[in-house]
């Protein structure tokens, strides 16, 4: 019988596997391990919203089927937070529509909108779901390398011409996992201008828009024109501690909009209701001191692991936006083999960055998911470390 498609086959190892393996033995065999590797806040959703879905949960008008384009007070609830954050108009009939999570709609895009054989170029280092969602639409995932020289922003004029021609998106994150890089007005302008000139889609993931630290960083879809060649995505799951409740949206071109919306009715029936109210009661609650308060621990987080990392002689980013923290390996180890000793000489668990890519080789990623005690306590541990050839680093 067969159990696998070649479409599953093919897809490469997933290489946060191996790490997760090797973590759990550790746990098991009593290690106190820390876990810096993902991406989850440690911190529960704010009460507003726990007590809101409470209320939902309990409505039977919430329970049916949540068919067609979603709730529509959550699309008018996205649509005025949009145009608050952004000053960008949104119509909520036809340029929202609600998914669950961003991941939801980021791995669907291909399967609306690419034909077998088509091309869809994927950022190296990105999020592994892009290069994978390309494949399962049984088109040809191209990556372009986005590095540490270009401030992690791509020079989509060296993006090889052949692939270009046959390119259909291009997937774009910013402020970007891993890197925490975020992108200037300028990049976008030049993104959409390239965009119109190559006639092709800008996938642009917006899941980390709003952990910043400094400026508050833009959507895609404030530049002119933008609506005609992007769609962006957002989340509710890392701005308001929510990512097991899966709630968020795609906004921008009405037709990918809408080719998603055809999609996904028939795959599944909607994000549950409850949670679509919910989302809008986040959104509503934006700017509460709650959600300024999540803001400010991470950047205390960001400055405590920063300056520790610093003061051990690790190389490092950094991030004005997202909860990561891009960090050098040092003496020229291989990011596996780091990722590696860190685990089994200081039992802390971090990410390889070769896992989103070839061009994230050289580098680990660490998550500021964990309080200012434990990321004192890797960096102590780091300390202890025999690093480059038994010397202190
Ligand atoms: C870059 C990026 N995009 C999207 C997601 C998915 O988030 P969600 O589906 O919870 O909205 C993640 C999750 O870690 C991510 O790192």
């Amino acid at each position: 019988m067969q159990t696998q498609s070649d479409r599953l086959k093919a897809l490469p190892p997933y290489l946060f596997a191996e790490i997760d393996r090797k973590k759990k033995a550790a746990v098991a065999a009593g290690r106190p391990v820390i876990h810096v590797g993902i991406g989850d806040p440690d911190t529960p959703t704010p009460a507003f919203i726990v007590e809101a879905a409470q209320k939902f949960v309990a409505d039977p008008k919430t329970h049916p089927y949540a068919l067609d384009n979603g709730d529509p007070h959550f699309r008018q609830a996205v649509a005025t937070w949009f145009e608050k954050r952004f000053g960008v108009l949104l119509d909520p009939q036809t340029e929202i529509l609600p998914l669950m999570g961003s991941k939801d709609g980021l791995s669907h895009v291909p399967l609306a909108v690419m034909n077998p054989g088509d091309v869809g170029l994927v950022p190296d280092p990105g999020y592994p779901v892009y290069a994978a969602s390309v494949r399962f639409a049984e088109g040809e995932a191209v990556r372009f390398p986005i590095t540490a020289e270009r401030g992690y922003l791509p020079d989509l004029e060296a993006i090889d011409p052949k692939a270009l021609a046959r390119a259909k998106l291009i997937y774009l994150n910013y402020p970007n996992n891993p890197t925490a890089a975020a992108a200037p007005r300028a990049f976008y302008e030049e993104a959409v201008a390239w965009a119109q000139r190559h006639d092709l889609l800008i996938v642009q993931d917006a899941a980390y828009s709003e952990l910043y630290f400094e400026e508050p960083p833009l959507s895609i879809l404030e530049i002119e024109g933008a609506k005609d060649v992007a769609v962006e995505f957002h989340s509710l799951s890392k701005t308001f501690s929510m990512t097991g409740w899966r709630v968020g949206w795609v906004a921008g071109n009405r037709d990918v909009v809408a080719a998603l919306c055809t999609l996904k009715s028939n795959m599944d029936n909607g994000v549950f209701t409850a949670m679509q109210w919910t989302g809008a009661v986040a959104l509503e609650g934006y700017d509460r001191p709650e959600i300024h308060a999540l803001r400010k621990m991470y950047r205390r987080r960001r400055d405590c692991l920063l300056k520790g990392l610093q003061s051990v002689g690790l190389e490092v980013n950094h991030p004005d936006a997202t909860f990561y923290v891009w960090i050098r390996c040092p003496g020229g180890l291989d990011s596996r083999t780091f990722a590696d000793r860190l685990l089994t000489e200081a039992d802390v668990v971090a990410t390889p960055g070769v896992g989103y890519g070839p061009h994230g080789e050289g580098y680990i990623r660490m998550a500021l998911t964990v309080d200012e005690t434990k990321l004192r306590e890797v960096v102590e541990r780091i300390r202890k470390m025999k690093l480059q050839g038994g010397k202190a680093l």
